[in-house]
């Protein structure tokens, strides 16, 4: 077998445990280690050679041995541990054989009498022969005993069943976990029964829709995926990976000829699913959501975990309330409709960046900012972060250095709240080794936080609340939220340990402000409140009006009468508010 470098000490070639046309078999040479990232064998020398040539592991080590010319002292093992061994190695296989089994059960019992209804329901949802076969969808009869007593009569040891959540067990005794549902089991990459979900076939009936086997030794929800033993080659074929959220999507998918199709067990995506499925897909990764907007919140939950996975990730949106089986099976050219718009999916981060534009009010945009930041800093790759910072200013027409200042202070507080490790190889903008000067801060912004600290017994004022999503300024509103988390729990502030949540500009421009005496010993504190309340609340809509007209200026240069029209009046309402404002102001 040949084997080609493929970076600093690893080496590419084809799998001799698998048959593949392109090289996924993988060896580290500094670790000593080989994995293919097709059949997921793995191991060392010595374990390559036992497999290859087949050979018992005494054996190859003893050969190894004397070519190294290396005098072996073999110390063979003592009775008890292999005992141990053997055990652990036979309570594996006896999981295995038991899920295989289960399986097997339910696919006889789909094809018997019992299953009309499941074949009526599981054919009636499109899904033939074929994919049936390749995901091994069966029937989980209306018994309570029938799965168990099979497997009695098969010898498999109770326990390893309840351990394995096939079955129940209560004060008469132990009872089928799954019953009248139409079985879909959890196969592995090496095509292993881990876990099943059952589905529900009474539309009537009160019970949850699915059910699912329990975590177990060998079922991990968050590092399974439904469809993967299915969809690996596609996968590896095409390059792309689908994320959809169904069980019943992923069959139709495959179905329609999609087969790269794969769906999370039942929970939200994980970084460690996303982590495999990047392995497997040369090119990207693709998770199609439903185009509503519970949807595009579960797109925006996956971003973080594409992130911090290092994998690039797409978002395809399909029309609100549609699921990728109404898709594909909705008309005659749904499969080539749906591949369309997997191919046509956008880069997560740009789709979320550019959903970002919608945000047209200025406190709107500040919280976008912070929240778009927290990510970027995150991008390990660099130019890849500075285009997005890019596209993020022009969205949000803002300067880059606004931008620029916004990640570094994102980048700062990641580095202090949870992992240190990471700020160093993100190479971030590098916040920790500037010098501490003072941060210039919006006089009025830092005027409210000192006011609110030495006065904590304000935060409750509603005022305190409104004037605080009236910060522009991000850092000054996130040490707004930490004092008023603090206040909200222990009624007042530890007011060293919350400087120490800032970082250290801003903590220095905090710390100064608090000894002007002149700030924190106001005499009517709930009166200067409300004057800064108002204030800030007058900036705003200041701010508001000029964006406002440079909008309005902007729809007149394109001819869109409709929208100038609408911004027109939205300009009027400001003027009012701000009128309301200035009596407001007056009134002692
Ligand atoms: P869906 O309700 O979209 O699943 O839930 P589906 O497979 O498309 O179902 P039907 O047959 O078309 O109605 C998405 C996934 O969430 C998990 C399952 O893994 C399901 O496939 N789920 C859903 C549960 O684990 N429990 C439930 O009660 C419902
Ligand atoms: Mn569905």
């Amino acid at each position: 077998m040949e084997l080609k470098r493929a970076g600093t000490g690893s080496w590419k070639g084809l799998c001799p445990f698998h048959s593949e046309k392109t090289p996924s078999f993988t060896v580290h040479e500094p670790r000593q280690f080989f994995h293919c990232f097709g059949c997921d064998e793995k191991g060392d020398v010595i374990s390559f050679l036992v497999k290859v040539e087949q050979r018992p592991f005494m054996d190859v080590l003893t050969d190894l041995a004397t070519a190294a010319g290396v005098d072996l002292e073999i110390r063979p093992l003592t009775p008890a541990e292999r005992r141990a061994r053997h055990e652990a190695e036979s309570e594996r296989d006896r999981m295995f054989r038991a899920l295989d089994l289960a399986a097997s059960y339910f696919e006889q019992q789909y094809l018997s009498p019992a299953g009309a209804a499941a074949r009526a329901y599981v054919e009636g949802r499109g899904i033939g022969q074929e994919v049936r076969d390749r995901f091994r969808v069966g029937y989980a009869p209306s018994r309570w005993d029938g799965l168990s007593s099979y497997l009695a009569d098969q010898k498999i040891p109770a326990s390893v069943l309840e351990q394995l959540g096939l079955v129940g067990v209560n004060e008469r005794g132990r009872y089928d976990f799954f019953r009248d549902r139409v079985m879909l089991p959890v196969i592995d990459r090496q095509k292993r029964v881990i876990g099943f979900g059952g589905r529900l076939l009474d539309p009537e009936a009160k019970d949850r829709k699915y059910v699912n086997s329990p975590e177990s030794p060998l079922f991990h929800k968050k590092e399974s995926l439904y469809g993967l033993h299915a969809a690996l080659d596609a996968i590896r074929r095409s390059g792309t990976a689908i994320v959809v959220e169904g069980n019943f999507d992923v069959l139709a998918l495959h179905q329609a000829g999609i087969e790269e199709a794969v769906a999370p067990m039942g929970t939200a995506l994980t970084v460690e699913q996303v982590t495999e499925l990047g392995r497997l897909a040369s090119k990207t990764v693709t998770v199609v959501f439903d185009g509503d907007a519970a949807g595009q919140r579960a797109g925006q939950k996956a971003i973080p975990l594409f992130v911090d996975a290092d994998v690039d990730g797409r978002v395809a949106r399909l029309p609100a309330g549609v699921d990728p089986d109404d898709f594909v099976r909705g008309a005659a050219d749904g499969p080539a409709a749906f591949r369309r718009l997997v191919e046509g999916a956008r880069p997560m981060l740009d789709q979320f960046i550019q959903d970002a534009a919608e945000e047209s009010s200025i406190p709107g945009k500040i919280a976008t900012l912070e929240r778009v930041a927290e990510l970027l800093v995150r991008v390990r790759n660099q130019t890849k972060r500075e285009l997005y910072a890019g596209q993020l200013a022009s969205v949000l027409g803002m300067t880059p250095q606004q931008v620029t200042r916004a990640l570094r202070e994102a980048a700062a507080q990641a580095a202090r709240v949870n992992r240190p490790s990471m700020q160093a190889d993100a190479g971030a903008p590098a916040a920790a080794s500037a010098p501490v000067a003072a941060a210039h801060l919006p006089s009025e912004e830092l005027h409210l936080l000192v006011l609110l600290v030495s006065h904590p017994e304000l935060m409750g004022n509603p005022e305190a609340a409104r004037a605080g999503q009236l910060l522009v300024d991000p850092s000054l509103r996130r040490a707004f939220r930490v004092a008023s988390e603090q206040i909200a729990a222990d009624q007042r502030i530890d007011v060293p340990a919350w400087l120490e949540s800032a970082s250290p500009e801003v903590r220095a421009t905090l710390a100064a402000a608090m000894m002007d005496r002149g700030i924190s010993s106001a005499p009517d504190p709930s009166a200067q409140l409300r004057k800064l309340a108002i204030k800030l609340e007058t900036m705003r809509v200041d701010a508001e009006m000029t964006e406002n007209e440079r909008m309005l200026r902007e729809a007149r240069t394109r001819g869109d009468e409709a929208t100038a029209r609408a911004l027109l009046v939205r300009g009027i309402e400001l003027q009012q508010t701000k009128k309301g404002l200035q009596t407001a102001s007056q009134r002692p």
